[in-house]
């Protein structure tokens, strides 16, 4: 969406994976000062947002939105001031239904969605200093038309504030879909691929609530098609530091996020991380390959029984390669320069995880561990133009 903002993939933390419906304006203040403290602003976990059930039940009798005066009782225009005063950014969740999706499944109570209300909404959130949008399709009809039209009802909408506003659109919240259905780069900023995430590797669900990573990396490395600066595949919050995988599969996790040209939203309790969680959220080299300017999701340039290769051109002509090895055992994975877009005779490979630097006059191989990936940057020699790699990219949806 060209509206100015997610020009390289947002970043940030959401309160849903840790907290669901259990949230305060303590628990965002302690969360932004964290963010500060240990770093993970200034490498660019810029977005906190505030997830379902942060509102009253009740609209006021205006019809305006207000928050849930146990839990915020200082105000949404507080909680944006006190985020902006730290360099932080301020991210809030609604839905374009009658009901969120907390208050459909009831586990909040109330009727609060924009339906109907779009416009005063916008404003509203305009109003508080809002910076991000996570319009999440809960309670309608399910078809395809209905979902472009209420997303772009709010799109308009936040447009016409005048404020630049990310908008996070997430169209699979009526259980139904998981894939691209479309290229959403028209209606927003990020368009979430699948059902929620869980912190477990496989849920043997590829169409299904919970997704583990392996199944949203399954479904997500065939869209690479549609990344690009202003509009990006979001393959859901994070779940590293969430426990429930391998220290292995939580760097898979990130490395396949990044590569992936996914937003990072850290999904952990960022108050109290080990330091594993840390090593893996601050890892630079990830992060700066993920906010690369160029804006490409990594594509996949080879597939051996689902071991899988991916390059991401950069913009100043090198290639992220992953090496993506899901199978149970360690596997030596090997690829080459001019598989993934690199032309010449002489390379250097750095290791994202390591920094190790190599040279190669073409192989790229690594030894890599089950459920592991390895992240090579390769530098040196020219480009060869970005799509004549592979690119894999579907636009068949499961179900509509
Ligand atoms: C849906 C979304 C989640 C979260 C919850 C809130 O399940 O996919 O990310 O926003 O709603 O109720």
């Amino acid at each position: 969406l060209e509206n100015g903002v997610a020009r390289t993939p947002p970043m940030g933390w959401n309160t849903w994976n840790t907290f669901g419906c259990n949230i305060n304006e303590t628990l965002i203040k302690q969360t932004a000062d964290a963010l500060v403290s240990n770093g993970m602003r200034d490498l660019g976990y810029q977005y906190v947002v505030v997830d379902d059930c942060w509102f009253d039940p009740n609209r006021d009798g205006a019809g305006n939105l207000q928050a849930n005066p146990s839990r915020f009782p200082s105000g949404m225009r507080a909680l944006g001031d006190y985020l902006h005063a730290r360099g932080l950014k301020f991210g809030i969740y609604q839905v374009p239904g009658a009901k969120t999706c907390a208050q459909s499944t009831g586990g909040y109570p109330g009727a609060t969605g924009s339906l109907g209300h779009e416009v005063q909404d916008a404003n509203q959130f305009a109003a508080w200093g809002v910076d991000f949008l996570k319009y999440d399709y809960c309670n309608g009809s399910g078809t395809i038309n209905d979902q472009v039209a209420t997303f772009a009802k709010m799109r308009d909408a936040l447009r016409a504030t005048g404020r630049p506003i990310v908008l996070s659109i997430n169209s699979n919240s009526f259980h139904c879909c998981t894939g691209p259905q479309r290229n959403w780069s028209d209606v927003a900023n990020m368009w979430r691929t699948t059902e929620d995430i869980i912190n477990r590797w496989d849920t043997g669900n590829t169409n299904g609530y919970p997704m583990g990573v392996k199944n949203i990396i399954d479904v997500t490395v065939p869209l690479a098609g549609y990344a690009g600066p202003g509009g990006f595949t979001d393959p859901d919050m994070m779940v590293v530091g969430r426990g429930g995988m391998t220290d292995t599969e939580m760097r898979t996790h990130f490395a396949m996020w990044a590569v992936m040209a996914a937003p990072l939203i850290a999904g952990n309790d960022v108050r109290s991380m080990d330091s594993a969680t840390s090593t893996i959220l601050k890892n630079s080299r990830l992060i700066a390959i993920n906010q690369d300017s160029l804006g490409r999701q990594g594509a996949q340039v080879a597939n051996d029984n689902g071991r899988r290769v991916l390059a991401k051109p950069l913009a100043n002509g090198d290639v992220a390669v992953a090496l993506y090895n899901p199978g149970s055992s360690t596997a030596t994975m090997t690829t080459s320069a001019a598989a993934i877009g690199k032309s010449g005779s002489s390379f250097t490979l750095t290791d994202a995880w390591s920094g190790a630097v190599t040279t190669t006059s073409g192989t790229i191989s690594a030894s890599v561990p089950a459920h592991g990936t390895v992240v090579l940057r390769v530098g040196g020699g020219g480009t060869t133009t970005p799509t004549a790699t592979t690119l894999v990219s579907s636009s068949s949806g499961r179900c509509l």
